[in-house]
């Protein structure tokens, strides 16, 4: 099969198309045929070197890749092979270098579910990582319906699912948002926007509209430490990168979301994608070949939505 490989560290350049065996069956694992994967934000960090330090033994060449939709090559329980599915590979944990930059991939069915009718495979990869990170954000937060969330990076893709979460979960949500963007996170169900802008204007946005300050935070947006001044005495606040995470002051919970596959979950948010009570966004859609020049767009940042690989 064909895969995208990182030979050494360094810029998209690096990336390159080649052949490897293709995986045999594995007990109690499943293989997937791929049609579609993502480029996330790791994958650019990992190609870059700048992730080599959560990669333990794991060095170079590897095989990139989180998000998978494909077809079943094996069965699984209440998954017959030929199902079309969707769902990430937790490839930090795995430690094995193989992604999803690939034709075909070996995963645990647990992590995997059903991709609905109507639902196609450039759709249904955008989700996995994204979406289940940024409800499993919203649900570290463990704020009752009615409080307050600010949610940076809004407009990013992680960011958009987790508006879209709080406001599911009856959360009044705040955006942090880019010129041009607020129309669009208030459709999403964002009741508030703050202007972009250097933390201090940020925060003290945050405290005329609240003030005795926000109830929790997801920081998409990695801006850490000068946010804390906009929460609340004893709120909570979730970094999307445990390095990002503030130390602790006033009573505020502080962690790091990290996002874990589970397939359940997953169905239930393909399921609201389906019905049209979520939404997903595409920034572009590129053949697999042309994974050097995703990477370099994700880069260059801005983009509208996830970029799509097809394979
Ligand atoms: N912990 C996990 O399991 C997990 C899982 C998925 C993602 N993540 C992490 O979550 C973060 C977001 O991922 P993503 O896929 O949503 O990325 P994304 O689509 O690039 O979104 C990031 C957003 O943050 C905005 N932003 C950047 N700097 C900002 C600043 N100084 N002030 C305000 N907004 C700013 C970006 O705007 P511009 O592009 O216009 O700058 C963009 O809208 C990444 O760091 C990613 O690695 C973590």
């Amino acid at each position: 099969m064909y895969v995208i490989e990182v030979p050494a560290y360094g810029g998209p350049e690096v990336l390159r198309l080649t052949e490897h065996a293709d995986p045999a069956a594995e007990a109690g694992l499943v293989r997937v045929r791929l049609g579609a994967t993502t480029v996330n934000q790791a994958d650019v960090k990992i190609r870059s070197g700048a992730a080599a330090g959560r990669l333990g033994t794991l060095v170079p060449p590897f095989v990139l890749g989180f998000d998978l939709a494909g077809t079943l090559i094996d069965d699984a329980p209440g998954l017959p092979a030929g199902t079309v599915v969707a769902g990430f590979l937790p490839w930090f944990e795995l430690g094995t270098g193989r992604g999803t930059y690939a034709e075909i991939v070996v995963a645990d069915p647990s992590w995997l579910a059903p991709v609905p009718a109507g639902v196609d495979l450039v759709d249904a990869a955008s989700v996995p990582l994204s979406a289940q990170t940024a409800q499993q954000a919203v649900d570290l937060l463990r704020l009752p319906a009615g409080a307050t969330v600010f949610i940076t990076g809004a407009g990013g893709v992680v960011g958009r699912f987790a508006i879209q979460h709080a406001a599911a979960r009856g959360l009044e949500v705040i955006a942090l948002a880019g010129p041009g963007e607020q129309d669009e996170l208030r459709a999403l169900g964002a009741r508030h926007t703050v202007a972009r802008g250097a933390p201090s204007d940020v925060t003290a946005a945050l405290r005329r509209l609240l003030p005795d300050g926000v109830d929790g935070v997801f920081d998409t947006a990695l801006l850490g430490d000068p946010l804390l001044p906009g929460v609340r005495k004893g709120g909570s606040f979730v970094s999307a990168s445990q390095p990002r995470v503030p130390a602790p002051e006033r009573g505020i919970r502080v962690s790091a979301v990290h996002g874990a596959p589970d397939g359940i979950q997953l169905g239930e948010i393909l399921d609201r994608l389906a019905t049209g009570r979520l939404t997903t966004r595409v920034a572009g859609v590129l053949p697999l070949d042309k994974a050097a020049e995703a990477h370099r767009q994700t880069e260059a940042g801005s983009l509208a939505g996830r970029l799509v690989l097809t394979i």
